[in-house]
């Protein structure tokens, strides 16, 4: 019997709830709609190699509010999904959300109290997929194998998942210059600037080692579920660049990319002294009202199968 926990206590501190309902979008209806359009672009990725027969079962690791499993819910009919997550009261809105559509009946949610599969037996399950929730997790090549056990001989996984180690790096070189030699002759605002970026993602190589969502590539990802035990893996990475999401300055400022990142309103008017937040919110502004800001968005898709048993020997 799979648990159906949603524990009130858990509800209590919840980043990646209150992220996810609020810090994503800057509490902003129309940043919202094209954060989702975006996700279901993702999503539709991730779900399209799967090979599903009628009355699959497909687990959605990392469900959140439940954006994946919902819309593989929507396109079968015949299709059950597992919805687990560390979070509590997303999995509880997940439910509500099933509830709505008027599918709860073919879905089962599992609170992961400590992100262990365990509470799922073995080999019970046709297909894994997940959108943005393996990189959060500390042990990738570990969450793998469990992925792998789940899934009976035969099963399908699929993964989208964000690469954020580019941007990392890209903060940990600005820091090298702003540490280096002609420090002394960089424009002042050059500091603030990397302030900002570096309360979104690490700067040192250490910081970057000890950051799960930053310290992995795409071909991490491809080496570990070989390692897991998965035969046929193939992997795309998408990069793509364009404007960013945030509909106006606003919602840019007050957004984050990530729980753990602090919004670039909260380091102007707490981090910086007035007159620097002032002049570094001019500059930034004027890149936004030009147009010349742009956001560079790096996914990976990663699908494979868990092989086939070897037939047993003969007699
Ligand atoms: C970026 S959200 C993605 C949510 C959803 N997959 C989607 O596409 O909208 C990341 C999700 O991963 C969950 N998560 C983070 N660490 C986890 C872990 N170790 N085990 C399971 N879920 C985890 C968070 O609670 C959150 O719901």
């Amino acid at each position: 019997m799979i648990q159906t926990l949603s524990p009130h206590d858990a509800m209590l501190d919840d980043p990646w709830a209150d992220w996810l309902l609020d810090g994503r979008n800057a509490g902003d209806p129309v940043f919202e709609q094209r954060i989702q359009a975006r996700v279901d672009e993702y999503i539709d990725h991730a779900l399209q190699p799967l090979e599903l027969q009628p009355g699959a079962s497909l687990l959605d690791f990392g469900c959140g509010d439940g954006a994946l499993g919902l819309r593989a819910l929507q396109a079968r009919d015949d299709l059950r999904v597992v919805f687990a997550d560390t979070s509590a009261e997303l999995l509880d809105r997940a439910n509500r959300r099933a509830e709505a559509a008027g599918v709860d009946a073919r879905c089962r949610f599992v609170w992961l109290a400590d992100g262990d599969l365990g509470v799922i037996p073995a080999a019970s399950l046709d297909a894994v997929c997940t959108r943005s929730a393996l990189a959060y997790v500390p042990d990738k090549h570990r969450m793998l194998t469990q992925f792998h056990r789940v899934l009976r001989p035969g099963g399908m996984l699929s993964l989208a998942e964000p690469i954020f180690r580019d941007d990392a790096l890209m903060c940990c070189a600005e820091r090298a210059v702003l540490d280096g030699p002609q420090a002394a002759e960089l424009p002042p605002l050059l500091r603030l600037l990397h302030d900002w970026r570096a309360r979104q993602f690490p700067d040192t190589a250490e910081a970057v080692a000890d950051c799960p969502h930053c310290n992995f590539s795409e071909r991490d990802l491809f080496a570990w579920v070989m390692q897991a035990g998965f035969a046929q893996p193939h992997l795309e990475l998408h990069i793509d660049a364009g404007p960013p999401l945030a509909p106006d300055w606003d919602s840019f400022t007050r957004h984050t990319p990530h729980p753990f990142a602090t919004s670039l309103r909260d380091v102007l008017d707490w981090e910086c002294a007035p007159e620097q937040g002032a002049a570094l919110e001019g500059l930034l502004r004027e890149q936004w009202e030009q147009g010349a800001m742009s956001s560079v968005d790096r996914m990976a898709y990663l699908h494979a199968r868990r092989p086939q048993e070897p037939a047993p020997p003969p007699g």
